[in-house]
């Protein structure tokens, strides 16, 4: 395929084959020269429509890591604010040479949209609700590298699932992978056709964190919350949140991870954001080197 729209859309064959890729493309990161050949001549955009600090700068870092041109065009700042409609705008920017459009927009369904719209690969940078695919490789990323194998990993993760892509995305990703999700979180904030995708839905934190692996905290999407808050954040934080005490509750070499931005003291306190089983920040590291690798591989056009 040319894009990558989703995490549904892979097979696990494919999924280990852009990880595969991406531990080589660590150790370019890692190595002291952070230059190799591979998109030398490519020209990669990032197209924002929503606001990013990790996915935008790790897509920007890794086409430069991989010498390749990098731009940005926000929909702040663009003539996206003068009303030139998404399709036009990837048509424009498709016609200044782009080889990949890195895309995030509200809207589910956009980065599907332009891939049908553009010669250039589309890459999901997150749409909408519906999934965020690299930040489910670059979690399974992390997870592999921690643990070694997904196969029978209890994998429980906490909080605002209805509003999230990244939950989307890990449960499609991780359940191929052989791994056995379950989530948790507020009534109000649990997708009613979540029990279709095959995970397991605790209504209390602690049945979810039993005996878990590995550990996901969600921020609560309030930006997405269209008549109020459903908890309030105190409320969230009392049931949901995860600390030291909770945490006793899943395996003693349990891993922690969230996709971030974390809002501390909410989802999790600080002493957890920053504990020894926490690898928030190896997951920053791991999503340039899977970046990389889809970069590598889309440009190459054998993704599949
Ligand atoms: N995890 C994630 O997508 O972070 P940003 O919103 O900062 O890109």
């Amino acid at each position: 395929s040319k894009n990558l729209l989703g995490l549904k859309d892979l097979t696990a064959d494919e999924i280990e084959y852009i990880l595969n890729t991406a531990k080589t493309m660590k150790l370019i990161l890692n190595s002291k020269n952070k230059k190799a050949p591979h998109l030398q001549g490519k020209s990669i955009v990032t197209l924002f429509y929503e606001n990013s600090t990790r996915t935008r700068l790790s897509f920007e870092l890794a086409a430069k890591y991989l010498s390749s041109s990098a731009a940005n065009i926000s929909a702040v700042g663009s003539s996206v604010a003068k009303g030139e409609s998404l399709i036009d705008t990837a048509k424009t920017i498709n016609m200044m040479g782009a080889d990949v459009i890195i895309l995030r927009h509200s809207m589910a369904g956009a980065p599907h949209l332009l891939a049908k719209n553009v010669d250039a690969s589309v890459i999901n940078a997150g749409d909408g609700m519906n999934e965020h695919p690299t930040q489910a490789l670059l979690d399974i990323f992390t997870i592999l590298d921690k643990k070694k194998t997904l196969k029978g990993l209890k994998v429980a993760i906490i909080g605002d699932i209805y509003h999230s892509r990244v939950a989307r995305s890990n449960i499609w990703g991780m359940s191929k992978l052989g791994a056995n999700v379950c989530v948790a979180g507020p009534s109000t904030l649990m997708p009613p056709e979540i029990e279709k995708t095959g995970v397991k839905v605790f209504t209390t934190v602690q049945e979810a964190l039993i005996d878990a692996d590995v550990v996901i905290a969600l921020r609560i999407q309030k930006e997405r919350q269209k008549s109020g808050l459903l908890p309030g954040i105190r409320e969230y934080s009392r049931f949901f949140g995860l600390d030291e005490k909770r945490l006793k509750l899943a395996k003693k070499d349990a891993i922690i991870l969230h996709p971030g931005p974390v809002n501390r003291g909410v989802e999790l306190t600080t002493s957890v954001v920053d504990c020894d089983r926490s690898f928030i920040n190896e997951q920053v590291t791991n999503g340039v080197a899977v970046r990389m690798a889809l970069l590598y591989l889309l440009t190459r056009r054998d993704v599949n």
